[in-house]
């Protein structure tokens, strides 16, 4: 009898694949495909071309989600050579091709939104100007520049009051952009230090106007972001990706618990359908310590503040993943390089076959070599996985 309770509890359980209500959306199982700048738009006007459609077909499932690549709103919101953007009627168009064939397998693609801020380089802007922030504080490192060369990153210009209204404007365009292209839904890239990030974060918002030192000013630009969002999609539609404790992108904030809770709250306020959590890397953190945070899955640190699905990401196998979905710390999780390298992932996953292992010189533009042609699974799983 003992025997019996146990097992009709476990059964209950949710594991990586039963099905999740994420906000409107259905989905038949919880293994996400993470957001992957690939760098691989037709030039010029980054536009999603013929190999972009072909990828994300090949990793489309039967009622998954897909998180496409980060994309820019706006010109001025990009950062990398041929990332595609969301702002012109060819990207409109081209986008449409790579939700059409999404859709032909009953996938399910949100489109991440991203302004990269002062991750950018003059050479990618309008008219050579420089990168815009909430402050004009330079990141450390290396920019690309719009051929491709690695140089230091310039010191950006802080932006004017009138033109952050302006760019939450841009925000909204690019929303509903991303339903005449036929999207599901949108995800605010609100992680890994872009523009979103800079406002939130007290390392790179030195502002002292309604837009900075407060917690309650600097989650301002997030909100309005997210209300014109939700303004275009409703909140069941639009997810928003956060990392809290990441530093990638020369990113720190003081009081990351207090910043990130406050922020996560008002997401929940305004219906959001999920949060999409970054867990920190140990690796990535010179001068920072995540330390205190990186033994902690995200998704149990947040929790409490939204009532929405979490979608936990960064490091997570298999394994893993099945242990964080049974232990309720996330509802979803979300893959990254192993998705570049598996096309067939949740099919893998399910039947605990070998992954193939990703070529990081790929990562970053290119042609279909390390793009679309890792191979698939050989034909040796059971018939019943067929729906993967
Ligand atoms: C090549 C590459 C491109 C990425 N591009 C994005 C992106 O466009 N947007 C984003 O939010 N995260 C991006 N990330 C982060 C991934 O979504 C993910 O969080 C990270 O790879 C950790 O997950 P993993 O350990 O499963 O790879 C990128 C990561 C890689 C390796």
């Amino acid at each position: 009898m003992k025997n019996e309770d146990t097992k009709i509890v476990s059964e209950k359980l949710p594991h990586l694949f039963s099905p999740l209500q994420l906000g409107e959306v259905k989905l038949a199982h919880r293994v996400v495909m993470a957001p992957l700048t690939r760098m691989r738009s037709a030039q010029p006007g980054n536009v999603p071309q013929d190999m972009n459609v072909e990828y994300y077909s090949q990793r489309a499932t039967n009622g998954g989600l897909i998180i496409t690549e980060a994309t820019q709103i706006s010109p001025q919101g990009q950062g990398y050579p041929a990332t595609p953007g969301i702002h012109s009627a060819e990207q409109i168009a081209g986008w449409q091709k790579v939700v059409n064939a999404v859709h032909d397998k009953g996938g399910v693609i949100y489109l991440q939104l991203w302004h990269v801020g002062r991750i950018s380089h003059s050479s990618l802007q309008a008219n050579g100007a420089l990168p815009v922030a909430p402050s004009a504080v330079r990141p450390s490192g290396d920019a690309y520049t719009s051929d491709g060369r690695m140089v230091p990153f310039e010191t950006p210009r802080a932006l004017e009051r009138q033109e952050i209204l302006s760019i939450v404007d841009d925000y909204k365009i690019a929303a509903q952009n991303a339903q005449k292209a036929g999207f599901d839904g949108v995800e605010i890239h609100g992680a890994n230090g872009y523009l979103v990030d800079q406002f939130l974060r007290d390392k790179t918002n030195l502002r002292t106007d309604e837009y900075g030192s407060s917690l309650e000013n600097r989650t301002r630009f997030l909100i309005e972001v997210a209300q014109a969002v939700v303004k275009v999609w409703g909140g069941g539609r639009v997810g928003l990706r956060l990392s809290p404790f990441g530093s990638f992108n020369d990113m720190g904030d003081s009081q990351p618990m207090e910043l990130f809770s406050h922020a996560v709250g008002k997401m929940a306020a305004l219906g959001l359908a999920y949060i999409h959590l970054v867990e920190p890397r140990q690796d990535e953190s010179p001068g920072f310590d995540t330390s205190r945070w990186a033994s902690t899955p995200m998704g149990t640190l947040f929790r409490d503040k939204f009532s929405g699905a979490i979608i936990a990401a960064g490091g997570y196998t298999g394994e893993s993943a099945e242990s964080a979905i049974a232990a309720e710390h996330a509802d979803a999780i979300a893959f990254g390089r192993n998705f570049i390298a598996n096309p067939d992932l949740p099919k893998r996953l399910a039947a605990g076959a070998e992954l193939n292992r990703y070529h990081r010189d790929s990562f970053y533009g290119g042609t279909e070599k390390g793009y679309t042609d890792y191979p698939f699974l050989a034909q040796v799983v059971p018939v019943e996985d067929k729906k993967f």
